[in-house]
């Protein structure tokens, strides 16, 4: 795991962005993975600016997300439908047919599930994932619990998430219960593993994936055995961290 840290909030989100940027100069039909939360929002901006720029084509690019509230249709503000694409896919020349996102009121949840991740399968993976993480160590919605799930499905949040959520509904009622997310299979199975976060708030846990024990009661710390994992963190979240788990953005080829 190699873990940059980033002067402030602007620093990684532009880090992170010319890494996708570098990815779909070399390989225009590259495969994202992209996630939401309010972490990469920073990192959409800067490559929603860089294509404006003329630095990105998108147009070859598929995009899958890690996630989607169950019950929420892609109208709702609050679905991640929404979120990809108010911050991301209506600013750049992305094929909006080609960015997918688990259907969170599919009629049939285990099938929508099946079906996402051989879209993944058949669109030949995911060539670059980006990951925020929970406070409890989620990834996507991959909640700490005795096991992990491999390939999408149906989960239960947990009373941290809904609690954590809660900030972007009106109240705590209205956050979803359940969500559909990509399992720790697919997400192990990118090719590069960029994950994000920020402040201090998230210090305890950036500690506990880098430095901790690998547990099923941190999801995130699985990424400890992925070949290629760059954990991009600004000096508040890298706060807790023993300094010779730092490297130099310099001494770093990514
Ligand atoms: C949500 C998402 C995760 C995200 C996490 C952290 O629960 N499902 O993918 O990483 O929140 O969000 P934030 O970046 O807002 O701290």
């Amino acid at each position: 795991m190699k873990v940059i840290v980033a002067k402030n909030y602007e620093e990684l989100s532009d880090i992170a962005a010319k890494q996708i940027v570098e990815l779909v100069s070399e390989k225009p039909q590259a495969i994202l993975g992209l996630a939401t939360g309010s972490t990469p929002e920073g990192m959409y901006k800067r490559l929603v600016e860089l294509y404006n720029e003329n630095k990105v084509d998108f147009s070859k690019t598929k995009s899958f997300n890690l996630d989607e509230y169950k019950g929420l249709k892609g109208e709702h503000p609050q679905s991640y439908r929404y979120f990809m694409n108010t911050k991301l896919f209506d600013h750049i020349n992305i094929d909006k047919a080609n960015t997918y996102v688990p259907n969170g009121t599919a009629e049939n949840i285990e099938e929508e599930c099946l079906a996402y991740d051989e879209r993944i399968t058949a669109a030949g993976g995911i060539d670059l994932q980006v990951l925020g993480i929970g406070n409890n160590g989620h990834i996507g919605f991959n909640e700490p619990s005795d096991f992990l799930y491999m390939g999408t499905h149906l989960t239960d949040l947990t009373e941290d998430t809904i609690n954590a959520n809660s900030r972007f509904f009106d109240s705590k009622d209205e956050v979803p219960t359940q969500a559909i997310t990509m399992g720790l299979g697919g997400i192990m199975k990118a090719k590069r593993i960029l994950l994000l976060a920020s402040g201090e708030k998230k210090a305890p846990i950036i500690a506990k994936l880098v430095e901790g024990k690998i547990s099923t009661k941190i999801p995130a710390s699985i990424l400890q055995v992925h070949s290629d994992v760059v954990v991009i963190v600004n000096e508040a979240a890298a706060s807790l961290l023993k300094k010779n788990s730092i490297r130099n953005i310099e001494s770093i080829s990514l």
